[in-house]
């Protein structure tokens, strides 16, 4: 199903909304779980849609949610929906095939990040934007990170001064991204990844602690407590 793109923007936000949500415990898929009694996707879609690059939206849905996630959506954003895949990739590769080539640049977002503040969407496109073909938001690592063996000995401490810890949105050139997206014979999860085995730059720039991944139940809670904040952190 589709919706026209906007005219105010240069950027596609391909959405992979299309898992179970496994670890979250018994349930719906879990774009579609209630936080704070509205579903994760539309937490998402409120946001990346009033981030003024955006042109266009496409979710990768459960293939049984097609026509729902575009009901639920309609009053939020005009939205384009496409069926996901058994993989994360497969998911975002549905939605890639559906961006027009005069949009060049795409960002693609995981539903599960569903309080990404509006700046983080801009500042991933401007950087694009700037030139790069490939962007991440990240954080520092926080926790003293060890390598341990099959047995969980300690076989030494990292370094965590280099280590970053990486979320979404991940901005990439259009064609960078569809030729990664070919080039990739392996199920990464990550598209920045396979940016790097093209053997491109990718680059990253400030990423939000409101962009936590609802993963576990423990994340809703936090999700829950972000929302009641009058300031949230950027
Ligand atoms: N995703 C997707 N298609 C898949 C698997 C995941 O579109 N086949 C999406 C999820 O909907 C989510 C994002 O990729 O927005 C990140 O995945 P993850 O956090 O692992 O979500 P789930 O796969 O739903 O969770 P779990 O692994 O606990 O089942
Ligand atoms: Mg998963």
């Amino acid at each position: 199903m589709t919706a026209q793109p906007s005219a105010r923007g240069d950027v596609a936000v391909v959405v992979p909304a299309a898992g179970a949500g496994l670890r979250l415990g018994p349930g719906a898929p879990k774009a579609l779980r209630l936080l704070e009694g509205e579903p994760l996707l539309v937490h998402a879609v409120r946001r990346i849609a009033a981030a003024p690059s955006v042109a266009m939206i496409v979710i990768a849905a459960p293939p049984a949610d097609v026509d729902a996630v575009h009901t639920l959506l309609a009053e939020i954003a005009p939205v384009t929906v496409v069926a996901g895949g058994a993989e994360r990739q497969e998911s975002v590769a549905a939605a890639l095939a559906v961006v027009p080539p005069e949009l060049g640049i795409v960002l693609v977002h995981d539903a599960a990040r569903c309080l990404t503040p509006v700046s983080v969407f801009e500042r991933v496109a401007a950087t694009v934007r700037d030139g790069a073909d490939a962007v991440i938001p990240v954080l520092p690592v926080v926790d003293t990170i060890k390598e341990v063996d099959d047995e969980e000995t300690v076989l030494g401490t990292v370094d965590r001064s280099a280590l970053r810890a990486v979320q979404t949105p991940q901005g990439f050139r259009a064609s960078v991204l569809r030729a990664a997206h070919a080039a990739a014979a392996d199920s990464h999860t990550d598209d920045a990844g396979a940016v790097e085995k093209l053997g491109l730059p990718v680059r990253c720039v400030p990423g939000s602690d409101l962009a936590l991944k609802i993963t576990r139940p423990i994340d809703m809670a936090v999700a829950a407590h972000l929302l009641t904040l009058p300031a949230p952190p950027s």
